[in-house]
């Protein structure tokens, strides 16, 4: 056998000893988010998931799990018909009322029924409507094959789910970088400083999120944690809602952050279920800054003050802006 090094594992174990930490290893798979839909008894019943897989071409099947604990499993364990809406990149707010355990859960989404009555998404990227192919054993869930007898395929690009995250389909920074600065596919003389700003920008955060993971890893603290102790050290006391909506996260994996900041005692709640830092949590916040505006001089030592002021500026006008933007798009 070949003599390798292998990297120190941030977590390792029995899954069955730490069941999140289990998740979290199965969370560095990436998958995309669909809605699968059914009717009972007359109504529309769905959940958000990411356990979707093709599975054959002929015959055209493909499959799901569904956890028994789920307050819809009855429905879909007894379904003829499902459909599965697989969402596109403008569609989180979908996911996530999908995924909440609101009793109407389709009162604020656009859908319209398929066949068997089966639900399915307005602004998906792609609808497959299937008859129930087989029904599966899977331990704490059921795994539902479907023959799809109908696909529809519209334009977009797909939201994306992996590490407790949403993301988009985008081309790899290393790409984009390399063909800014190989001189072999970038014109003549074409340089990083050539590329639009939007492109600048999401390699800068690109690449600087992933070099401060080192320092997060440092303070053994994950991302969706550290956002949380930022969110409470800019206002407290929040609730668990506001905080979903803060730090860009599921609330799943939210609930996990901040079961876990609890339990390291650096969070308190009040009667109301409204959290905020408690001493220990202040200081993990202070450390995670300090260690923030330490890697910042390092990155942009020798730049003067005036420019960083002024990149600063800059930066903050397009957020504002983007902010406006945002609020104006809601309200049309
Ligand atoms: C991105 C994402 C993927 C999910 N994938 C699944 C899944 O594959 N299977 C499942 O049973 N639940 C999954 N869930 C959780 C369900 O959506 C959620 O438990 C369900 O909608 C709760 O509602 P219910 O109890 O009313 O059925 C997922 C949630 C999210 C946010």
């Amino acid at each position: 056998m070949k003599n390798v090094s292998l990297a120190t594992p941030i977590e390792e174990g029995d899954p069955a000893a730490d069941p999140k930490a289990f998740r979290r290893s199965l969370g560095q798979f990436a998958t995309g988010v669909t809605v699968i839909a059914t009717r009972h008894e007359g109504r529309p019943v769905g959940v958000t998931a990411n356990s979707f897989s093709s599975l054959s071409l002929d015959p055209p099947l493909v499959l799901w799990s569904i956890a028994r604990t789920s307050r819809s499993f009855a429905a879909f364990s007894a379904a003829s018909h499902f459909s599965v809406s697989i969402l596109g990149e403008d569609q989180i707010d979908v996911s996530q009322k999908l995924s909440s355990s609101r009793e109407d859960k389709f009162a604020e989404v656009d859908w319209y029924p398929g066949i068997g009555g089966s639900p399915v998404m307005a602004g998906a990227i792609a609808t497959l409507e299937c008859s129930t192919f087989a029904v599966h054993e899977g331990g704490d869930h059921i795994i539902l094959v479907g023959r799809v007898l109908q696909h529809r395929r519209y334009p977009g690009k797909a939201l994306l789910y992996a590490q407790g995250q949403y993301g988009v389909v985008d081309e790899h920074p290393a790409f984009r970088a390399q063909a800014a600065a190989d001189p072999g596919t970038a014109p003549p003389g074409r340089t990083l400083r050539d590329l639009p700003l939007t492109t600048l920008l999401y390699l800068a955060h690109h690449n600087s999120s992933a070099a401060f993971e080192r320092h997060r890893r440092e303070e053994n603290i994950s991302l969706t944690q550290s956002r949380i102790l930022s969110a409470l050290t800019r206002r407290s006391p929040l609730s668990r809602q506001s905080i979903v909506r803060q730090v860009y996260m599921t609330p799943q994996t939210v609930d996990d952050a901040l079961g876990e900041l609890l339990q390291r005692g650096c969070l308190e709640c009040d009667g109301d279920d409204r959290f905020s830092l408690s001493e220990a949590g202040q200081m993990l916040a202070r450390s995670i800054r300090m260690r923030l505006q330490e890697y910042e001089r390092e990155q942009f030592a020798g730049i003067s003050a005036e420019r960083l002021d002024t990149t600063r500026d800059v930066l903050a006008r397009f957020i504002e802006g983007l902010a406006e933007q945002a609020a104006t798009d809601d309200a049309a």
